[in-house]
């Protein structure tokens, strides 16, 4: 990728615009060995090398984590007074990061987090329908009427109701546990549905989205990089729709 000195050294997060362009007028950045004092400099992120006081500031164009997100946590880029899912992400690269949807509060599992911001747009975008997959644990005996409410699409307060959605009874007593399918996104949808059938969720985590799975081997907390292949599936899910 050809691009701007000034450009790669921000997306890279080593100053604002301003500050990197006096950094590099101070004759702080090496290109290929030699100082460089233009910001417009081209740089060629596959041959060219960059040092920014002396150290190598490699280009990154994109990156992606898969988190268990816990409980507690906010799906921010920053918050003010609470921890973002973003402060659990110690090695990341980018400056641009941000979470691909948001996950309630007190919700745990599965949330990507990246600067892809297509990618983001099309796993999110209501048209594209992708599945999210949730477990969750109920007060009371969840039953097949709720299963056939939440086929048939139930009204959650919104304009419209919300899609049809697959609510799978894993077991049914006084705490139900279930697994459910949406293909859309409402803000705190899955407790809205469940509402809309008098019943609480107590606990909430998800599992899928589209082809990406929860890593079970993630403590909440934990993250990872996602795997090449993992990144790939994403990709070309994406172009497929
Ligand atoms: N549905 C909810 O109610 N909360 C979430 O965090 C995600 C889906």
């Amino acid at each position: 990728m050809i691009m701007r000195l000034d450009r790669l050294l921000t997306d890279m997060g080593y100053g604002t615009r301003s500050s990197v362009k006096k950094d590099i007028a101070k004759g702080y950045v090496a290109v290929n060995g030699s100082k460089v004092t233009r910001p417009e400099t081209k740089i060629d992120t596959e041959k060219d090398t960059v040092c920014w006081h002396g150290e190598p500031a490699v280009y990154v164009q994109y990156e992606y984590f898969m988190l268990n997100k816990p409980s507690g946590v906010v799906s921010a880029t920053e918050d003010k007074r609470e921890t973002t899912v973003l402060d659990l992400i110690r090695e990341k690269q980018r400056d641009d990061l941000f979470p691909v949807g948001r996950l309630d509060k007190d919700t745990e599992g599965l949330l990507l987090i990246t600067n892809n911001g297509e990618l983001a747009h099309r796993l999110l975008s209501p048209k594209k329908h992708v599945d999210k997959v949730y477990y969750a644990e109920v007060k009371g005996r969840v039953t097949e009427e709720d299963v056939m409410r939440f086929k048939q699409g139930l009204d959650i307060g919104d304009e419209k109701p919300a899609l049809p959605a697959d609510l799978t009874i894993l077991s049914s007593s006084e705490v139900s546990k279930v697994e459910i399918v949406l293909r859309e996104g409402r803000f705190h949808q899955v407790k809205r549905m469940f509402r809309a059938v008098g019943k609480e969720v107590v606990y909430l985590k998800r599992l899928f989205m589209g082809p990406l799975v929860l890593d079970e081997s993630l403590a909440p907390g934990q993250y990872r990089r996602l795997t090449e292949k993992e990144v790939e599936m994403l990709c070309s899910q994406e172009k497929k729709q």
